[in-house]
Formats: C-alpha cells, structure tokens, sequence
C-alpha cells in the first residue's frame, strides 16, 4: 500500500484529502506544520507528500529547500491557491513533482499522485540500474562500457587471485598500469605493496640493482646494502613497465625468477627468495620480437602466460562519452568548477577522433577544457585544431565517396605527424596522405581534374596518372568534363 503524507494547516483540507485518499486505498498520514512535516519526512518512508505552500512559521518553499537537502527521493506535491501559482512554479524549480490549485477536483489530485508514483519508480529504477551499472563498469577506477571492456573485466576477474604472470599489451595511454593495479588490487595480495618499475627509464647497469638490490661494496658507489625492486614486492606485485625494453642479460635474470622466485642481489652470493606475482606490460609487438630474436623467446612464453590486451580508444568509441563524462566530473570538482556541458556537435568530434594518445589524450584533453572554459560549455571550435583536421578528412573522404582514413594519426599532434608508438609503413602511409589529398583537391575544384592538378601543383597528365595507379575514380555526378 503507497503512502502518502499531507503537510497543511488547514484542518479541513487535512480531513478531505486524508479520507478521500484513504478510501482510494493509500495509507495517509498527516502533519500541521512544516516542521513536523519534515520530521516525518526523514523518520518514515513516504511514497508522495502534498505541501501547502501557504504555512504560518515555514510555507512549503521551505519545506522543500530543507527536504532537497537532505536529499528525499519523494515526490513533492504543492498546494496552492489559484493566486499563489507563480510561487507554485518557483517550487517546481525546487524540485517540486507537480502543483495543485485549490479548490480541488479530488479526480485529479489521484491521476496526479499516480503519475508521481510511476515516475517516482522509474527513477529509483534508475538510481538502482546507476548502482549496478557502476558496480559492472566501473572496475576500480576502470572505466568502459564497449564489449571489449566488458571482456576485460571478465578476464580481470578470473584472473586478479591467481598467482598467474599476466602480460598487459597496448598502445601508449590505453591503460595499462590501471588495469595492472585493478589487477593487484582485487587480488589477496592487496594489503600488500603494489611495485612498479619503468624498465625503459631507467640504465641497464642501474636497473639490475633496481630490481635486484646490491650487496655493500658491490661497486663504486655501492656503499651500503640495498634491497631491489623484488624484494620490496614480497608478497605483493611486481609491476615491469615497458618489458620490451629489457636488457638481454637482464632478460636471462628475469627468466629465472619467474621460474624460480630467486635471485642474487648484485655483489652478492647469498640467493634471496621471493613471493611475489608479476604483471608486465609493452606496447611493443612482443611476439614478433621475440620471433625476431629481439626477445627472448622463453622469456616471452613465461611472461605471455595470461595476455590481456587493452584495445586503442578509436575502437571503443562507446566509451569515449562515459570517459569525457568521468574526467570532466573529476577535474571540475578538482578545480572547483561547475561541470562544463558538451553539446551533441562537439562531441561528434571527440567521437570521429582518432586518439593516438589514447585515454591520457582524452583526460589530458578534458583538463585543459576545464581550466580555459569559462562559458560553461565547449563548442567544436574550442577543441584544438587536430579535432578539425580529422573532421575535415573525414568529411572530403565521405564526399568522395572514398573511405580514405589516414590509418598513422597525421593529424595527431601540432607539427601535424605521429608516429605511433608501434611504428608504421611509411610508404602505404605516404600513400594513404597523397590519396587523401588528391581527393580533397578534386572535391574543392568541383571534380574538375585540371583545377585539382593547379591546386596539387601537378600537371594534368601527373595527375591522371595518379589517379589511374591510385584506383581513384570520380563519382559520375563529378564527371564534369574536363
Ligand atoms: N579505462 C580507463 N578508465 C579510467 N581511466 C583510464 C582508463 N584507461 C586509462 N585511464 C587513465 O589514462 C591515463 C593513462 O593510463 P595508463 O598510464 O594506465 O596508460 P598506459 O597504457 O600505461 O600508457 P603508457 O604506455 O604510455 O605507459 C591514466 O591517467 C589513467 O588513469
Ligand atoms: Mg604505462
């Protein structure tokens, strides 16, 4: 049965709506005055409540200033003298559901308190789902939607308690220190320290002793006894940054600790025992260099035991609006600001991005949005240029009616080019760029191949035959004769 409570002091509208409402089969409870009202409102669970807005001591627009305080999910409905409507609406702004004029037609007043209930339960349904929605996506601090992430998070549940090596793959920014500390932290270890290591920032002879800590003497320098990286991670995790970058002779170290759990420190013979998991991670193709002869190709079994590979953001568009949402309610809170909107158009340009850097491209982003922003919203033109350019390619290649995508992010920094972490096929991109632009020429000059020829610098003849190797043919509305 819905409750409902009635705050007026008017004794006669308390006894009208208490026995019409009783009789429609709602349990109702009544209070005189706002005060009381309140006080009821935060002991007992009501469905609906009507206020009148009209109170000696504290009126209803008081009343639903204090309930909005602390936070009542019930729908409020006001009553009002036909006069008072105004002030009725200044009380919807407060959240009020709905207003009522009297003298009252008691048809409506039940048609209005059973809207207030379906939508009082479609939101608790909302606020429910959030939870579970928060609970499912958001890992830790992990954030995503996109199938793929789901399919990390599945993997990440597996395998968060287990002993086993997990090599964390993916281009720069993807994540992959996140995931290696979600990783540690729902796993038993978590009370214990979380140690990373950047294999790549650091010297080869320095290193050694960073992982493996040295013995007092052991060279010049060395003036007293230091324990390594290993032997901090005791019965937490190691986490080895930009293993594709790891020495050789360190490469034969490492092996032997994950096969054996031991070591010597360096200048030491007394071999040091540990407990600890590995999580390494490279942006590196490990595979190939370890098929190369690049990596060592044991070393690379052993640690590829578990692979987890965080896809580029590009291919998990999904996500991109709940990382803008995420980072943009971080950072306002940050600096203190009010929460900046982006309209539909511009983030239609964060979504055709490419995002070479990735996820720390979009937070970086964000960050800066909100410490220069000071209309409250981003339109396209506020973004930096690079969103543009994409824009624009995108746009001519649709024009062209060509698919022509620059698959290296030429657009991807301020000089203009990127070269992606993975390096690439400069001559396929060369290639792709010369395509592009040819088609951006012949969409300026109206298909007209002597314009497009002027506009490239090229003569007529160069250009047909570029045109010819390229594949490029003109949509037959663009075959204005030439
Ligand atoms: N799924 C995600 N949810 C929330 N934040 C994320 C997510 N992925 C990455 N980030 C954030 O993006 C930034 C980059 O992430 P991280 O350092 O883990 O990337 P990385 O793959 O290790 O990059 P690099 O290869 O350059 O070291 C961090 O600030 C991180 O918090
Ligand atoms: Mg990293």
């Amino acid at each position: 049965m819905h409750r409902i409570l009635v705050i007026d002091d008017d004794l006669t509208v308390r006894d009208l709506l208490e026995t019409y409402f009783t009789e429609s089969g709602f349990s109702v409870a009544v209070a005189e005055s706002g005060p009381q009202g309140i006080e009821m409102l935060t002991s007992e669970k009501f469905d609906v409540f009507f206020v009148d807005l009209v109170m000696p001591g504290m009126g209803g627009i008081e009343v639903l200033r204090k309930t909005g305080e602390c936070s009542i999910l019930t729908p409020a409905i006001v009553i009002t003298a036909f006069a008072e409507v105004k002030t009725a609406i200044e009380a919807m702004r407060l959240g009020a559901f709905d207003y009522i004029t009297k003298p009252f037609i008691l048809e409506e007043l039940l048609i209005t308190v059973n809207r207030a209930l379906n939508i009082s339960k479609l939101k608790r349904e909302n606020v429910m789902l959030k939870k579970q929605l928060r609970k499912k996506y958001n890992f830790e601090g992990l954030i995503g939607v996109s199938p793929q992430m789901h399919k990390i998070y599945d993997l990440i549940e597996k395998i968060a308690d287990t002993e086993s090596t997990v090599l964390i793959t993916g281009e720069s920014g993807t994540g992959k220190e996140v995931v290696a500390k979600t990783i540690h932290f729902n796993s038993s270890r978590s009370q214990n320290p979380f140690i990373p290591l950047n294999c790549a920032a650091i010297p080869k002879d320095l290193l050694e002793s960073e992982l493996f800590g040295h013995e007092k003497g052991a060279f010049t320098g060395a003036i007293n006894t230091r324990i390594g990286r290993f032997e901090l991670a005791n019965e937490g995790t190691i986490f080895l940054d930009e293993i594709g970058e790891l020495h050789p002779t360190l490469q034969v170290k490492l092996l032997r600790v994950i096969q054996e759990r031991e070591f010597e420190r360096v200048g030491g013979s007394r071999t040091v025992k540990v407990d600890v998991r590995i999580l390494a991670a490279t942006n590196k193709d490990l595979e190939k260099a370890a098929q190369e002869g690049a990596f060592r190709e044991d070393l690379f079994y052993r640690l590829n035991v578990i692979p987890l590979h965080l896809p580029p953001l590009r291919k998990r568009k999904e996500d991109i609006a709940l990382l803008t949402d995420h980072f943009m309610q971080v950072f306002c809170r940050r600096k203190k600001k009010d929460l900046i909107r982006i309209p539909h158009e511009t983030m239609e340009c964060l979504l055709s991005y490419r995002w070479p850097g990735n996820v720390r491209e979009l937070e970086n982003l964000i960050e800066r949005i909100v410490i220069l922003n000071d209309t409250g919203v981003v339109m396209p033109d506020d973004l930096p240029e690079r969103f543009h350019l994409g824009k624009c390619e995108q746009a001519n290649a649709e024009v062209s009616g060509s698919s022509v995508q620059t698959q290296t992010g030429m657009s991807g920094t301020s000089s203009g080019m990127f070269l992606p972490a993975g390096g690439l096929d400069l001559n396929s991109v060369l290639n792709e760029f010369e395509k592009n632009l040819i088609l951006q020429a012949l969409d300026r000059s109206g298909g007209i191949k002597k314009k497009a020829a002027e506009l490239l610098g090229l003569n007529r003849t160069t250009l047909l035959e570029k045109l010819k190797k390229k594949g490029i043919e003109l949509r037959s509305s663009d075959k204005i004769p030439s």
